[in-house]
């Protein structure tokens, strides 16, 4: 499995410096969460394009940077995410009319497509779209903020169905989309959702946190893993 830090509980005036402990803790993928002050519930905003430039700069091109864009006007404004540096843009089903439109578009465009759904968006609403994503993501909280709890039920059960139907597509010959879970991933839990099927696991403060470094966050969550 792989295991993408949300750099949503860092210190923000030391971005580059979390990522360098991240990166030198073997992390070779980041997860950036873009908030609009519009589209979550409490209405934060987070960093924009300019900063994901300055960070794809200070990483250097071998660094996966995926951006969660939780913004309303999602198919007006990814296209400044994909200049700044990112290799895929994580949109919401909620926050587009034309998803189709959305990944053909993004694909001419040279970067990896990626789809999110919130918690009380039914998974059947997302299944159309799945033989042309690169990436799946389930929000396992309601998006907003880090630090949240895990709502186990409706995210396994979410995890499983597309676990299944991505195994057939992959069966037939389709694309091999990858099963991403954010929100509320912690050493207690990652097992579960690794069971369940998932590849790759965005850990915000599960891993960024004044209790334990990266490094040391990393290890108790791979030891996790490896039971
Ligand atoms: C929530 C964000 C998540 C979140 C993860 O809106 O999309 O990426 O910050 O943080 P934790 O792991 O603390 O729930
Ligand atoms: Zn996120």
């Amino acid at each position: 499995m792989i295991i993408t830090p949300s750099i949503l509980t860092a210190d923000f005036s030391r971005l580059g410096e979390v990522c360098d402990e991240a990166i030198a803790a073997g992390i070779d993928w980041i997860h950036l969460d873009v908030m609009d002050g519009n589209f979550v519930i409490n209405k934060t905003v987070t960093f924009g394009p300019a900063v994901i430039s300055s960070l794809r700069n200070h990483v250097g091109p071998d660094i996966k940077l995926d951006c969660h864009l939780m913004i309303t006007n999602v198919s007006d404004t990814w296209k400044q995410f994909a200049d700044a540096g990112v290799n895929l843009i994580i949109a919401h089903i909620e926050a587009c009319d034309d998803f189709s439109k959305l990944i053909n578009d993004m694909r001419e465009y040279g970067v990896e497509c990626g789809l999110v759904f919130n918690p009380d968006t039914p998974v059947d609403d997302v299944l159309p779209y799945l033989p042309d994503l690169d990436l799946i993501l389930v929000m396992s909280v309601v998006p907003g903020k880090g630090g949240q709890s895990f709502m186990e039920e409706m995210a396994l059960n979410k995890v499983k169905k597309l676990r299944s139907i991505i195994d057939e597509q992959i069966a037939a010959g389709g694309r091999k989309t990858l099963l991403m879970i954010d929100g509320g991933i912690k050493s207690h839990n990652i097992g579960l959702v690794n069971d369940a099927g998932v590849e790759v696991a965005v850990v915000g403060s599960g891993l960024i946190n004044d209790k334990a470094t990266i490094a040391e966050n990393l290890v108790l969550l791979h030891s996790e893993l490896d039971k």
